[in-house]
């Protein structure tokens, strides 16, 4: 074909990107779930691609930058009403597989302004970067 094909539907791993790109002879891949709350899954890709090795996962410290980052984002383009609304399956994603977790969300979930879902979502990540400093 001439036009370039693009393969995509649960690619959610850089391995099973490298597999797919074998499979299919495809010229790229697209993502959608498996970015929401891990945009990395790019340049981790991207890395296995190249190497064959599996990047690190961010620091969370990065994580909680590119949360806030993407929280400002939302406020700015729905309103802050609908924003915060909206951020609420975002901050689920982003916070998953973390220690406590689901009590954060649960709490989180509660808050009506970006003050306030700001706040939270900043003091949740720098207590998980101060529990991993210490668990260093
Ligand atoms: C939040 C979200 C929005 C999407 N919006 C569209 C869309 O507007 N049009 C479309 O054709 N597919 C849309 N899709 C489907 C994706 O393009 C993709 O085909 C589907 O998610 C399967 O890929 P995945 O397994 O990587 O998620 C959307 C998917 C997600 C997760």
């Amino acid at each position: 074909m001439k036009i370039p094909v693009i393969a995509n539907g649960d690619i959610d791993t850089p391995e099973k990107a490298a597999f797919v790109l074998r499979a299919t002879s495809a010229d790229g891949l697209m993502i959608g779930r498996a970015a929401q709350g891990n945009p990395w899954i790019f340049r981790q890709i991207a890395h296995f691609l190249a190497t064959g090795e599996k990047l690190a996962p961010p620091p969370v410290t990065e994580v909680r930058d590119t949360l806030l980052d993407h929280l400002d984002t939302l406020y700015a383009f729905y309103g802050e009403y609908s924003g915060v609304h909206m951020a609420r399956k975002h901050i689920s994603w982003y916070s998953k597989g973390l220690r406590d977790g689901a009590a954060f969300r649960h709490r989180v979930n509660q808050v009506e302004t970006g003050e306030a879902q700001v706040a939270m979502v900043r003091e949740f990540f720098d207590g998980q970067a101060q529990a991993m400093e210490l668990a260093a």
